[in-house]
């Protein structure tokens, strides 16, 4: 018989190391062995962890969308080491992905480009483009230098299921699917990367995420566009050039909703006799205090700055999904750019 539960390899790695302590070298070796022979392993980045295989071995990349239970015509994620690799993947190279990559890599943002040959259509969903990110998080960029191939990887949760910002989560959510996870620790974003379409002038944004639109102008020199507004429902354009940005996403089971004022529709809830969690930002808030007396109210406090709310969102969602509530009211972040990907990923989340 097969194992059905995953083995975790801790990759301890101190910032002052220059090299993996040899636990960690060992883990990595494994993992690429994995890999290199056609298999799924899951791995931490700084947004989320992700379930990687070799992004030019199209048996392995189906492999992913058999875990995930990933519909095959919303495409991946592919994974380099560095701007090198990158551009070995890319027909061509837009001013707007050289300028975004030179000053952004490593980091938590992916350029879409004109696909090169090596990339095989599954990785694509057929499509013309191709979406590259270059990870902020050594353990990821070491394992691929080691496989010696780029990495296919979309975020290590089921379908639709909240994205994993732990190995934990990855083991609850996607446990009998994956028989290697690395854990390298929670992690630092929390929310997964800006995706930006570079084929296009301006460049567009096709996922908010933790790199503004702000940061994005400021590199590339220019405009970045926001998909236009009419784009932004369900059948849409946008959905089209981005098919994984289906309304319904990054969704716990416990239905969950954003409220303009989360503590009265957190009381209504109680007073119908519903056992609730609340997220807000104002959990000192008098009203607040006075309806968290209650028995069948969990109030989970959240920080006020965007980027820490982040990190910490999909946790909190794994968290209260564990609580056996009958609804998770989140109270609704303010309508600025330094919230959007956080505004983003709850609306999905209550899609
Ligand atoms: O932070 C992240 O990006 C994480 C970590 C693991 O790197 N990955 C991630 O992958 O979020 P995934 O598969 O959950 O989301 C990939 C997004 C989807 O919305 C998909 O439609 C879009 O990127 N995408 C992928 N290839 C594309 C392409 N060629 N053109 C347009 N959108 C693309
Ligand atoms: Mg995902």
């Amino acid at each position: 018989m097969a194992r059905t539960l995953p083995d975790i390899l801790r990759c301890d790695w101190p910032v002052e190391a220059e090299a993996p302590p040899p636990a960690t070298a060992r883990a990595l070796e494994r993992a690429a062995a994995i890999l290199r022979r056609g298999g799924l392993v899951a791995i931490p980045t700084e947004t989320v962890y992700g379930l990687a295989a070799d992004a030019l071995d199209e048996e392995a990349v189906a492999g992913i969308f058999r875990a995930k239970g990933r519909p095959a015509s919303n495409p991946l994620i592919v994974h380099v080491s560095d701007v090198a690799m990158a551009r070995s993947l890319a027909a061509s190279w837009p001013a707007a992905a050289a300028a975004i990559t030179a000053r952004l890599w490593p980091g938590p943002v992916t350029v879409v480009v004109p696909r090169g040959p090596r990339i095989p259509d599954i990785v694509t969903a057929g499509g013309p483009t191709v979406a590259l990110r270059c990870p902020d998080h050594r353990l990821a960029r070491r394992l691929i230098e080691v496989a010696g191939t780029p990495l296919a990887a979309p975020s290590a949760n089921r379908s639709e299921a909240v994205s994993p910002t732990t190995a934990h989560h990855v083991l609850a959510g996607l446990g009998d699917k994956v028989g290697l996870i690395l854990d390298g620790g929670p992690c630092g974003r929390g929310i997964e990367s800006t995706v930006v379409d570079c084929t296009t002038t301006p460049p567009r944004i096709l996922r908010p995420g933790p790199l503004t639109r702000e940061k994005l102008e400021t590199v590339v020199g220019g405009p970045v566009e926001w998909p236009a507004p009419a784009a932004a429902g369900s059948a849409s354009a946008a959905a089209a050039r981005s098919p994984g940005q289906q309304a319904r996403h990054y969704a716990p089971r416990t239905p969950l909703e954003m409220a303009g004022d989360g503590t009265r529709r957190a009381g209504d809830l109680l007073d119908a006799g519903h056992r609730v969690g609340l997220v807000t930002t104002r959990s000192d808030d008098p009203a607040i205090r006075a309806l968290a007396a209650r028995r069948e109210l969990l109030v989970v406090p959240m920080p006020a700055d965007p980027d820490a709310y982040a990190r910490m969102l999909y946790a909190t969602l794994h968290a209260l999904d564990q609580r056996d509530l009958d609804a998770i009211v989140v109270e609704e972040p303010p309508a600025t750019e330094p919230w959007k990907a956080v505004h983003d990923r709850l609306r999905r989340a209550s899609a």
